[in-house]
């Protein structure tokens, strides 16, 4: 499994650091909506579903997390633990994020707007889809 992690360019100065994210230019697809996550409790694992169609970019802009990827037939755990650091989660792909330290941060930048019906929350029902999905990519 490919894991896509994107360093963006921070634009520092005395002052301090900056980061600039434009859709089609630093992100692959066009934002469409943005959402984060903060006072993760500790020893909680999130996330458990894959999407149909969404991809999404995840940045942990402040503390740290770890990503499960997992896209039926292969897991890795990613950590996230730079503000500049962007991990690329296609769609078809289940997630898992958990070990948020108390500080953390987790800002999404997702491709399309909350939609229920794009989500798959069974892990067996993900299997079957990665499955197919997989046969269909590699034509
Ligand atoms: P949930 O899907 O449980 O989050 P995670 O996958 O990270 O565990 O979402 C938590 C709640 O927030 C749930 O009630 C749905 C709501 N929600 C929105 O209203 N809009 C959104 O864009 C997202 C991601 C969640």
């Amino acid at each position: 499994m490919q894991v896509i992690k994107y360093v963006f360019q921070p634009h520092g100065d005395d002052r301090g650091q900056l980061v600039a994210l434009e859709e089609f230019k630093d992100i692959p697809f066009k934002i469409k909506r943005v959402y984060y996550m903060y006072d993760t409790k500790e020893n909680v694992t999130r996330g458990y579903h894959a999407h149909k169609s969404l991809e999404q970019i995840l940045i942990c802009i402040h503390g740290s997390c770890k990503i499960r990827l997992d896209n039926g037939r292969e897991k890795k755990v990613v950590p996230l633990e730079k503000p500049y650091e962007g991990l690329y989660v296609s769609n078809a792909m289940w997630r898992e994020m958990f070990d948020f330290s108390p500080d953390a941060v987790l800002m999404v930048l997702a491709s399309e707007l909350y939609d229920e019906r794009d989500y798959i929350r069974d892990y067996d029902e993900f299997l079957e889809y990665a499955k197919n999905y997989g046969e269909l990519a590699e034509g």
